[in-house]
């Protein structure tokens, strides 16, 4: 392996080729030399060998030239973004192209690839785009984090945490997001079954060493759904009562964080270890109750023990699901709610049995089932960027930053 620096100087962009073409190199060192504002470095050799060698801490971008038929050079591939995350932006050159090489990059999230012949303006706008768009998501790589919490079992909380996943999931621009729903009701948890799909997560593969959870094992655990969101959920086990680690929970939350654009965590009942960093590390907090006084009395309490808990961090908000104005005509009405709940009250989410029924029976989103129904109509403004809580939501992921980070 040879390194030869060309340029050095911080303030440039500093670009790091791996390549073992040397017809590649000479173009790319004479398009990219004559910029000034490019540090180039030429790494040649092959990424299964080299690349877990390759520094990349002060690169700009990195470009990898490969050979896509080569397992082995994939694997390499694999390891370098699971190394470096989003962080440089990684951009592949491959020699041949099919769909299968393309669905496995885009899974691997480099930041783009090129096919040979490569032109080299191209290849530099595609740096500076690249580049561009890591610089100003600044630190979007962290994820809008969606906490759905119960005031009492079955107010249905796993109904709205999977609509609000699904909606988060639409609400894209570009249908560009990915979004993860996590099940963190270990025991009883439920999001699997409602959206028909083979629960995936093995909490005590990952328990004896939470460091080994990387990109690929959590790619292994997680179970997809067919309207493309990812869900994370384990294998009920009603009989087993048994706690995790907050290690191997924390570490979870922290891949998932990292390598999502929204996740959506159904919680359980239960105070466990892990809670309080989740809810931490929440951007939105929903408590969900039903609409009768003693609901009320524990979304409130709920409200307040957390408020004391978390200090300055995400507020908790309550949703009122099941909400029916006229039954309560003669009971609790909508102003009761407000009065009691204050800003803390976020919304009402209206009833329909039959609706939530098929949507659950038949693993779909209600969207599907009745097009403009009325409780994703509620959901859509409650995930709508107007409702958004900038404060809490920044103080939330600072201290994301100082909880999850280990
Ligand atoms: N808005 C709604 N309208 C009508 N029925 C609903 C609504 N939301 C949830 N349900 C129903 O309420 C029941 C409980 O819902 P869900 O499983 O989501 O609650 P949960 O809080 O997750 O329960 P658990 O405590 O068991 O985890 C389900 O049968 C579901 O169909
Ligand atoms: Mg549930």
């Amino acid at each position: 392996m040879q390194i030869e620096r060309q340029h050095v100087g911080m303030s440039r962009a500093q670009i790091v080729i791996l390549t073992t073409d040397a017809a590649f190199e000479e173009q790319a060192r004479a398009a990219f030399g004559a910029n000034s504002q490019v540090a180039l470095t030429v790494v040649s050799g092959t990424v299964d060998v080299a690349g877990d060698d390759l520094i990349l801490d002060q690169a700009t971008v990195a470009i990898v030239d490969l050979d896509a038929s080569s397992a082995e050079e994939m694997h390499g591939l694999g390891r370098l973004m699971n190394r470096v995350g989003s962080r440089p932006p990684v951009v592949v050159i491959t020699q041949g192209f099919d769909a299968a090489v393309a669905r496995t990059l885009l899974q691997m999230r480099v930041a783009d690839f090129m096919v040979k012949p490569v032109a080299l303006p191209e290849l530099m706008n595609t740096c500076a785009r690249v580049a561009k768009s890591a610089a100003s998501n600044g630190d979007a790589t962290e994820s809008e984090i969606y906490t759905f919490l119960p005031a009492a079992g079955g107010a249905g909380v796993t109904t709205l945490a999977v609509q609000t996943a699904m909606t988060l999931l639409r609400a894209a621009p570009h249908g560009k997001s990915t979004t993860c729903l996590v099940d963190l009701d270990f025991q009883h948890g439920a999001c699997a079954d409602y959206l028909d799909i083979e629960p995936r997560l093995n909490l005590s593969e990952i328990e004896p060493r939470p460091d080994r959870l990387d990109r690929q094992l959590l790619e292994v655990m997680l179970s997809h759904h067919a309207s493309g969101l990812a869900v994370i959920a384990a294998p009920n086990r009603p009989a087993e009562m048994r706690s995790f680690d907050p290690d191997v929970v924390t570490r979870l939350l922290d891949m998932v964080s990292s390598n999502f654009d929204y996740v959506v965590f159904d919680m359980p009942r239960t105070w466990f270890s892990w809670t309080d960093n989740v809810l931490l590390g929440s951007n939105k907090l929903f408590i969900v109750s039903e609409m009768t006084v003693p609901g009320l009395r524990h979304a409130k309490q709920l409200v307040e023990a957390i408020r004391e808990r978390l200090g300055d961090g995400p507020r908790p908000q309550v949703i009122i699901n099941r909400f029916e104005q006229k039954m309560f005509s003669s009971g609790l009405r909508k102003n009761d709610i407000e009065r009691v709940l204050g800003d803390a009250f976020a919304c009402c989410i209206p009833n329909d049995y039959s609706l939530v029924r098929e949507a659950i029976d038949r693993g779909l989103p209600l969207e599907e089932i009745k097009p403009g129904n009325k409780i994703s109509l509620q959901i859509k403004k409650l995930v709508a960027p107007a409702t958004e809580v900038k404060p809490t939501a920044e103080s939330g992921l600072k201290r994301l930053k100082l909880s999850w980070a280990r």
